[in-house]
This record gives C-alpha cells, structure tokens and sequence, in this order.
C-alpha cells in the first residue's frame, strides 16, 4: 500500500532563491524530510504562493533581484501573518540577517550550510508555528467563549440586550445585571469584560451566596496576619486580584446590611482595606453585580440599602427570562446540541417536532433548564434523531396562551388548565405552537401577509385559514 510509505506532511514549506541549483537541492533535501515543498525563483512569484496562505514556513534567499529577501519577507506578512521565516544568506552578510529577524524573521541560516543545521533550524521554525497557531486558535476559543459570540440568540430582546452592552462596555460604569435564575447573567458579565478595555486584564467572579458573611468579607476584602483565628497569613483579597480588570459580584441582594455598608464605602473610595489592617489600597476596579431579586423591591422592604442600590444601578442591565423570547429557543438547543456533540461518539439530531415541542414550555429554568434538558436528551435518547419524547417537560412549566403584541392583534385571553388537570391535550399543544409561530412572524413582517405565509412554508389561504380558526386577526392595513 502506498499508504504505509507515504510520509505525513510535517509541515509547508515555501523555498525562495533565484539561483536554480541552490533551490532543487534544498527542496529536495526537505522533501525528503517529508515536508509539503513549494518553490520560487523570485519574490514576486513567492508572493503569488504565499497569499494564497498555504505556506508555514519561508525559506528564503536574501540577495535577489529584482525583489530582495528582506521586500519579501515584509511584504509576505502583510498578506500572511503567521508565517514564520528562516532567512539564507551569504557569509558574511550577517547585519541583513540581522535585519530579517528585527522584521520578523524567526531564524537565519548562512550559505553553504549543513544538512543537519538546515534540518534542526526548519524543525524548530515549524515548531513555533506550530505553538502560534495554538495560541492563535486559544485567543480566538477564548472570545467565542466569553465574548458576545457566547451568547447565542438573536431575538428582539437579546438584540436590545447586546446593543446596550457594547455601548456601556467602553465606559468604566457599574453595571447592574438583573434576571432570573438560569437567564445567562454571568455570560453577560463575563461579555462585558470581553469587550471593555480591560479584557486583557482579570475578570474575577465573586458569588455572595456561597459562602458565609464572614469568609466573603476576608475573600473580597483580604486580610492581615491574625485578624482572625485561621488567618496564618496576610491574603490579598479579590478586588487586589481584579485590579485593573472587572469584579463581578454575583447575588448581591443575599448580603447583610453591614456587609452592604461595607462595600459601598469601598466603592465610593476606591480603596480596599484588608481585615485587621489599617492602611487602604487604591484599586482600579470595574464592577459587574448581579441579582435574580427584584432588586427595587429589596430595598422597598429594607433588605437592601438604598444608597448601594444606587451605587450600583449606573447602568442597569436585564435578562430577559426565555419565556419571553422562545424564538431563541432553536438557536440555543442546536448551540447545546453541537457542544454535546463535539464530546460524544454519537452525534445526535434534533427533529424539527421536538424543537416544536420545546417552544411549547415556559421554562421556569431559563436557558439552563434547557442546556440541561438538550444534554439530558442527547444522553439518553435511543435514536439519533431527538424526539418530543426525548424532552419530558414539566406539566407545571406548559405555555399559557402568551399575551400577544402589537400590531392590531387582539390579546388572547389566558386558559387556566386548573390545578387538578394534567396538563394541554397533544391538540392544544400544537394549536399553541401554530399560534406562536404565526404570532412571531406577524410581529417581524406587520402587514405583509404574503411573506408571512412564505416564512411559514404555507399559502395565503392556508395561513388565512388558520389565523381565522386561532382566532387572530391580520393587522390593520395587511395586505395578502
Ligand atoms: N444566551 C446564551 N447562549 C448560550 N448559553 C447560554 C446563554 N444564556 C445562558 N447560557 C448558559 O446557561 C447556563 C446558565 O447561565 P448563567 O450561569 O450565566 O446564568 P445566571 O443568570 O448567572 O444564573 P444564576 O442566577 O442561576 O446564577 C450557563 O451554562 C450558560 O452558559
Ligand atoms: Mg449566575
């Protein structure tokens, strides 16, 4: 088999020197090592290969004509960045060589050199790249993870949502993320540092409710030696860790007063002082707080002081619960669905009845609820398409009717299942989905009929027909 005999390719190489012999032996040399070779007689044609960004490493002669190695070099990252390059050159013109690594050159090698010399130095120039690629791909891994990119779905809400959150991530303002448990607000959090001048500096999580009154003091504050039992050292504290960056208190409503009293006296002064220490610390902190509290009625009842609750409340950010955005639904359990994929030997599908099914549900969860639901499918599910059955859905958590809005469309009015009923007949279901989708479309198009009917995959008459039968009525003006 030619399989077993054909070497792995170890890498591209591009090879550049106008002097015809110098350039067969040396791709010769290198294709022998099992490397990808490509060769050029001048910098001009070397460009051509190298933009069509193919190439990991160039090697290049340094004297040529009309376009030197060092033009070629300059002029190969601009179109690709990554390249790394090992330069040849004459003896005796090592201040060019010099010059070549100052440009970005990795290495340089002078002529005549030995197999060996070329061999090592190729080897550890393709390692680099290697490792840069790594990097590379590890930068851009970290965005989609805790960028904007992270979060997935594009309706009306999140879209309000994310405008909001580029504009105040610029500035140094606190933000207040408030919704409700499972909505995405440590996603948020972690979005806003991304895009703000400090990304590259920490974001340091911080959860109130985890801990106790006492610990959470000497976590975020820090402590001296011996300002308490346990304190065998002095411990910075996490606002020293996420100097220069973004803190992120989470659960902010689940504190006492005397902690808030606390942290507003540090934030008003920007300065920290550890447990059991006198002296105060600058810091240069951005703060991101959370609550799934309705925050306005804490401090109404007195559980949360009023003038934190300003502090805090610069920007105010809200999640929306998923309820109120179920088009994002499919987004999301496809997103769900791909990461469970990426980690299993079975792949699954989701079928379109199942997403169908899963707009059906209120989630009380939030997106977590359904993160949760989409991996427990795809572990237990026996096809490899998911089905409604894969999804066992809580009675209690089933859609209502939503309350519709906008454009001319009549309320429609709440059907309480009742307490002792088990919950919407597989009809009702439907009925509810086909009322959602119709609803949603009418709200992007307004009054044109036609690309509704088109977006839904059904005719006029058949979308007329079911609007009658839901009872919906077009908006003022629609036209079909
Ligand atoms: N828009 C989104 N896109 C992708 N994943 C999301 C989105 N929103 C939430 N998630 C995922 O859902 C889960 C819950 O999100 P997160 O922890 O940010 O919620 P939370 O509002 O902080 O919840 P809690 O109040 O319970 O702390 C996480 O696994 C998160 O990755
Ligand atoms: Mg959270």
């Amino acid at each position: 088999m030619t399989d077993a005999t054909t070497p792995i390719p170890r890498g591209r190489i591009l090879v550049v020197d106008d002097q015809r012999n110098m350039r067969a032996t040396t791709a010769l040399l290198l294709r022998g090592e099992g490397y990808t070779v490509s060769e050029a007689a001048t910098g001009e044609e070397a460009l051509g290969v190298l933009a069509q960004g193919r190439v990991d490493l160039l090697l290049t002669d340094l004297k040529m004509e009309p376009m030197d190695g060092l033009t070629l070099l300059k002029r190969g990252l601009e179109v690709a960045p990554r390249l790394q390059a090992i330069m040849m050159t004459a003896f005796g013109s090592i201040e060019s060589a010099v010059e070549a690594m100052r440009l970005g050159a990795y290495d340089y090698v002078t002529k005549p050199f030995k197999e060996g010399e070329l061999r090592y130095r190729v080897e550890r120039a393709l390692e680099r790249a290697k490792l840069q690629a790594a990097v590379d791909n590890f930068a851009t891994e970290f965005n989609q993870r805790h960028g904007l990119s992270a979060l997935v779905g594009r309706s009306q809400a999140m879209r309000e949502l994310t405008t909001r959150l580029l504009r105040v991530a610029q500035s140094d303002a606190t933000v207040l993320i408030q919704g409700e448990s499972g909505t995405g607000k440590e996603l948020v959090a972690r979005a806003l540092h991304a895009h703000s001048r400090r990304s590259g500096q920490p974001f340091v999580p911080v959860n109130c409710a985890a801990i106790s009154e006492t610990l959470l003091e000497s976590e975020l504050f820090g402590h001296a030696k011996g300002a308490f039992t346990g304190a065998v050292k002095t411990r910075r504290g996490l606002f020293e860790e996420a100097d220069g960056g973004t803190l992120f208190i989470d659960e902010v409503t689940e504190t006492s007063p005397t902690f808030q009293s606390k942290l507003l006296r540090t934030l008003q002064d920007g300065e920290v002082r550890r447990v059991g220490e006198s002296t105060a610390l600058r810091v240069d902190v951005r703060i991101a707080a959370a609550t799934n509290r309705d925050i306005e009625l804490e401090v109404k009842e007195k559980r949360f002081r009023q003038d934190l609750y300003y502090r805090l409340n610069v920007v105010m950010l809200r999640v929306p619960p998923l309820r109120e955005r179920l088009e994002d639904v499919p987004a999301l359990a496809e997103h769900f669905l791909q990461r469970s994929n990426a980690r299993s030997p079975r792949p699954r599908r989701l079928s379109a009845t199942a997403v169908e099914h899963l707009m059906t549900y209120d989630f009380p969860g939030n997106v977590r609820e359904l993160e949760n639901l989409v991996e427990q499918a795809a572990a237990l599910a026996e096809a490899d398409e998911l089905l409604p059955e894969d999804f066992p859905l809580r009675p209690q958590g089933r859609v209502l009717p939503a309350a519709s809005s906008g454009q001319g469309l009549p309320p429609t009015e709440a059907r309480a299942t009742g307490p002792e009923s088990s919950g919407p007949t597989l009809a009702e279901v439907v009925e509810e989905a086909e009322r959602r989708a119709i609803v949603q479309a009418l709200e992007r198009h307004g009054v044109d009929l036609a690309r509704v009917a088109d977006e839904l995959g059904v005719s006029s008459t058949t979308l007329w027909r079911k609007m009658k039968r839901l009872n919906l009525r077009p908006p003022a003006g629609a036209r079909e």
